[in-house]
């Protein structure tokens, strides 16, 4: 295979969209907004923002160190820098974590065009909260629907990954991302205005730390990887694709910074309208898909014809967000399944599509049928998240830090981040020091404190 197979960003512009295109999709617009209700608002925001700026940024400059260095798979990558060691290990759990995301992101992505289908036969109109409740209940339990849903998104991510993405995901992220902002911004306007809406305000502004614990602190590190897409090697496949000139810190920064927006005020939207509305922050995976057609129908209720065509245009862009996000995850498999195994490309993608449309079927049941089914207390939908974003993503996260913090050649990581010394980053010491030491530090603190490994 080329490289070229994969994606190939063109400018400067392209670089910082399509890493972004990754970072932002469903993790910030529904799984941001139900787990800051899950663990009681501001506290968990403000923990989340701390577990960014100190984990997230700097372990993502390491992801793009050790993906332009190595300019391979997430796998080869490390076997690459770190021949003969066991450091290949990381790699492939990247694999294996990308591959389990995929599986049940796409049954929420399925969802999207659910909604996206809803929207466009005007069926939110009239409906009161609690028929947005039922009706969300009925579909998600629903055996067929969100099946045949979970296949046609799973079929869309195959087909561009066979394509080739270089065109698609740079394109599509020039246009959508920018619209999705807007949408989002004048949407987080009309929910603040909500009757009733203070109170979630409240609920995003006033930290009560009373309700923080150490299953806090873990889920907030685990949303900010999910979030920011770290952990697996993803923007490391990324990164083998930077020229020369990219700069690796202000990426990094660019795209911290625009995942993080989108996901507060994906909050904003969310919660005032939640509570205007009477809707639970708890309410789980469905919370955004109950309230989101409350704001539609409630801040547009003068306009019928403006709340079509915003639901219409807002469900299409989140679909496309999550595309962009599930092409990242899927091609980090099939990159690998075809670079290592020697498989054709096409055969490579068939394997990861089909292998997901099982395990993505399994996911799905498990919010209706199959919800008696367990495994450590957890329905499969839940274990496939908790095991890939609180344990498998963390833990990428720490050996990635330990990577460069300790194994890899200092003179490498300085030429990377300083483009062989050519650019000035001040932050470069910060960054070392924060891989090296606090990282490493701040995760196993959490992991022990949370999962009592020594109790
Ligand atoms: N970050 C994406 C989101 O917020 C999901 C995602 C894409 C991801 N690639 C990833 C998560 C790699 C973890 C690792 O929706």
């Amino acid at each position: 295979m080329t490289k070229n197979d994969r994606a190939n960003f063109g400018s400067k512009m392209g670089v910082i969209l399509a890493s972004a295109g990754s970072a932002v999709g469903l993790g910030n617009v529904w799984r941001f907004p139900y787990e800051t209700g899950n663990y009681g608002g501001s506290a968990f925001i403000i923990i989340y923002l701390g577990c960014v700026i100190l984990l997230g940024l700097p372990i993502m400059v390491g992801e793009f160190v050790i993906g332009r260095r190595s300019r391979t798979n997430a796998a080869g990558a490390f076997r690459v820098l770190a021949p003969g060691t066991p450091w290949r290990w990381v790699g492939r759990m990247g694999i294996l974590a990308s591959f389990l995301i995929l599986c049940y992101y796409s049954v929420v992505a399925g969802w999207t065009l659910e909604f996206v289908a809803e929207a466009l036969t005007n069926s939110f109109v009239g409906k009161t909260p609690a028929d947005f409740v039922a009706s969300f209940d009925e579909f998600s339990t629903n055996s067929w629907r969100p099946l045949i849903w979970l296949v046609v998104f799973l079929l869309l991510t195959h087909f561009i990954i066979v394509q080739g993405v270089e065109k698609g995901i740079e394109k599509s992220s020039k246009f959508m991302m920018p619209m999705l902002f807007i949408l989002i911004v004048v949407l987080a306007g009309c929910s603040m205005t909500l009757p009733g809406a203070e109170k979630g305000i409240e609920f995003l502004l006033k930290p009560d730390w009373s309700k923080v614990t150490g299953r806090v602190f873990l889920g907030a590190m685990g949303q900010a990887f999910f979030s920011l897409s770290l952990g697996l090697g993803c923007l490391c496949t990324y990164a083998s694709y930077f020229s020369k000139e990219t700069n690796l810190t202000r990426t990094a920064f660019s795209v911290g910074i625009i995942d993080t927006f989108v996901a507060v005020l994906a909050g904003f939207i969310i919660f005032p309208a939640a509570f205007s509305v009477g809707i639970k922050p708890d309410a789980g995976p469905g919370l955004i898909f109950i309230t989101l057609p409350n704001v539609f129908q409630q801040a547009f209720s003068d306009a019928p014809i403006l709340a079509y065509l915003f639901s219409v245009l807002f469900y299409i862009l989140l679909a496309l967000a999550a595309l962009t996000s599930t092409i990242s995850m899927h091609e980090v498999v099939t990159a690998y399944l075809h670079e290592e195994f020697k498989l054709t490309r096409k055969k490579a993608a068939w394997m990861v599509t089909s292998a997901c449309m099982v395990l993505g079927t399994l996911c799905s049941l498990s919010l209706g049928v199959l919800k008696g089914a367990t495994l450590f207390g957890l329905t499969f939908f839940d274990l496939f998240d908790f095991v890939t974003a609180k344990l498998m993503l963390p833990f990428g996260g720490l050996f990635i830090s330990i990577f460069i913090g300790w194994y890899l050649d200092k003179k490498i990581t300085r030429q990377e981040i300083t483009n062989e010394g050519s650019l000035k980053v001040p932050t470069y010491k910060l960054i070392v020091f924060i891989l090296k030491y606090v990282a490493p530090i701040a995760i196993s603190l959490i992991f022990i404190h949370e999962l009592g490994l020594f109790k």
